[in-house]
């Protein structure tokens, strides 16, 4: 049973974290999520978290107590999952190859520090893509460069609007993030 870790973010919905602890939940995973991690109390994911009854630590010196408390929990696996901030390096060396990310495009596109929410759709669309999707990624010391495990696409139609493009990317990176942990279990 892989032990998970899942960080989530200040800004995000926690949609991502719902989708992996009930893919764990219903056996669709054989995976079990140990702990949410959040860098502050009082946000819609930590609310989302609470709700769903799972395990949550709020850090408010992130950075100085991450490795201790995914050791504490005797993690396999962490996933980021609207975190926006880099992770620091001394944990992104201890859990490479173990650090996942989900990313709302087909990275190596539309990535880098700043691209997160609707600004990653906008540029998608002023782009001209046709196509997008999202990806979920390993970790790296850098904004959204570590190596691709999966990504699931999705056409961009020409009447797209960046929020009508979220809307038709965000159920897709539900299931990419749960199909690539099966896969990261695969390897
Ligand atoms: C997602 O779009 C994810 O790709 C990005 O942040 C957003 C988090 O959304 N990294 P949610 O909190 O999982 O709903």
């Amino acid at each position: 049973m892989t032990r998970i870790a899942i960080i989530v973010g200040t800004k995000g919905r926690g949609s991502n974290m719902r989708a992996i602890i009930e893919a764990c939940r219903m056996g669709r995973l054989s995976a079990t999520v140990v702990v949410v991690i959040a860098p502050k109390p009082y946000t819609p994911a930590v609310d989302a978290a609470e709700a769903l009854g799972a395990k949550v630590e709020v850090l408010e010196n992130f950075d100085a107590d991450l490795g201790r408390v995914l050791s504490e929990n005797s993690i396999d696996l962490v996933c980021l999952a609207g975190y926006m901030r880099l992770i620091p390096a001394d944990v992104v060396r201890e859990y490479e190859g173990r650090m996942l990310n989900i990313h709302p495009a087909l990275l190596p596109k539309f990535g880098g520090k700043g691209m997160w929410g609707l600004k990653v759709h906008e540029a998608v669309i002023d782009a001209g893509e046709k196509e997008s999707g999202c990806t979920v990624h390993f970790v790296s010391e850098k904004y959204d460069e570590g190596s691709i495990l999966l990504q699931l696409k999705c056409p961009v139609e020409p009447y797209d609007t960046p929020e009508s493009l979220a809307a038709r990317v965000l159920p897709l990176e539900h299931q990419c993030y749960v199909e690539a942990i099966k896969k990261w279990q695969e390897r």
